[in-house]
């Protein structure tokens, strides 16, 4: 068998080790195996970069750890893990030095939740951004461009999660929201259904904001669709989850095209090309985008058709079921009641 074994960049070869474990042990690779190779740490864990199909399946102790850490498929237990004799493999050791160790114990023992580290995953990224709030928020006290953020918000949380999605990161008054992460289908059509939504939650914000501070929010909506390393990032203790690559950086410049080009909702080819018999579509544009080169097709949304999505996945208890219409409006206009009120 050979194994390539990275970030040490070294070949080893082996007629005679039985396990991933023994055969970095007897290259001298100083393998972190701190239960003895007994499945009942998971410091020697690795990431199989190619060969995956050389690799035994996962023993039963094995597979009751990596239920319990949620590893991806490609995460095995080195000490767990046989290989064929004919084999080719690659990976990398993720147990580094003192740190990674810790932060691996702590996984096993349940003192921090596992963490993703990196899969690469086709997702739909949509980024939103509100138009102007710089001036916006310059004519409010601070309290109230709190108040009016966390309510802009609370309204869009609520429908990317009716959609599926989940914000993962907020940047001001913008933030990125991903579909396609635990569940593939239909993401892009999800991610569309959810911008649409969107707008229309915003234009249900606006009179109550027009009534306390005489001005509306308007936001510009871009979607992209392709291929992302999802991991967690930031303080093991409380991981985000976020999403790497050029899909991000190129959703994120559709967004802000909505202000050249006078639109609120652009979407990509790529997200085009998924979502197309869903889409009520405006006008197209071919742009050059920020930091590219090339040109772009832009398609502008102006809604979606009316089938499908919203029932259907709720109907797959996948997802909360939102409160009935009929209640969200009796809240609402008691809330716009109030607010004439006082
Ligand atoms: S050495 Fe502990 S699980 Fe492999």
């Amino acid at each position: 068998m050979q194994i390539y074994y990275l970030p040490d960049q070294q070949l080893v070869e082996s007629t005679e080790a039985s396990t991933l474990l023994e055969a970095a042990l007897a290259a001298g690779i100083p393998h972190t195996h701190v239960c003895g190779g007994n499945a009942r740490c998971s410091t020697c864990r690795v990431v199989i970069l190619a060969g995956a199909e050389f690799c035994s399946p996962r023993t039963a102790a094995e597979a009751a750890l990596a239920q319990q850490l949620r590893f991806e498929p490609t995460v095995r237990l080195a000490c767990q893990t046989a290989i064929a004799q004919d084999a080719k493999i690659t990976l990398r050791r993720l147990s580094l030095d003192a740190d990674d160790l810790e932060l691996m114990l702590d996984q096993a023992t349940g003192k921090v939740a596992p963490r993703f580290m990196g899969q690469e995953k086709n997702v739909a990224v949509l980024f939103a951004d509100i138009r102007g709030f710089t001036t916006f928020s310059e004519a409010l006290p601070p309290y109230d461009v709190i108040y009016v953020l966390n309510r802009y918000f609370q309204r869009m949380a609520e429908v990317i999660n009716r959609y599926g999605g989940t914000i993962n990161v907020y940047m001001g008054d913008g933030f990125m929201a991903l579909f396609g992460v635990d569940h593939p289908d239909r993401a892009v059509e999800r991610a569309i259904r959810a911008g649409v939504a969107m707008l229309e939650a915003v234009e249900a914000l606006n009179p109550s904001l027009e009534n306390l501070y005489h001005q509306r929010l308007r936001i510009g909506i871009g979607i992209h669709y392709g291929g992302a390393v999802i991991g967690t990032i930031g303080d093991p203790k409380s991981p985000k989850m976020t999403a790497i690559g050029d899909v991000v950086n190129l959703a994120s410049r559709i967004e802000a095209a909505n202000k050249k080009l006078g639109t609120q909702f652009l979407i990509s080819q790529a997200a085009y090309d998924q979502a197309q018999a869903q889409v009520i579509e405006g006008q197209r544009f071919q742009v050059a985008v920020p930091g590219k080169s090339g040109e772009y097709a832009l398609y502008e949304i102006l809604g979606v058709q009316p089938t499908i999505a919203e029932d259907d996945w709720q109907r797959r208890s996948l997802l909360p079921t939102p409160p009935p219409m009929g209640m969200r409006q009796a809240i609402a206009t008691f809330w716009n009641s109030l607010q004439k009120i006082f």
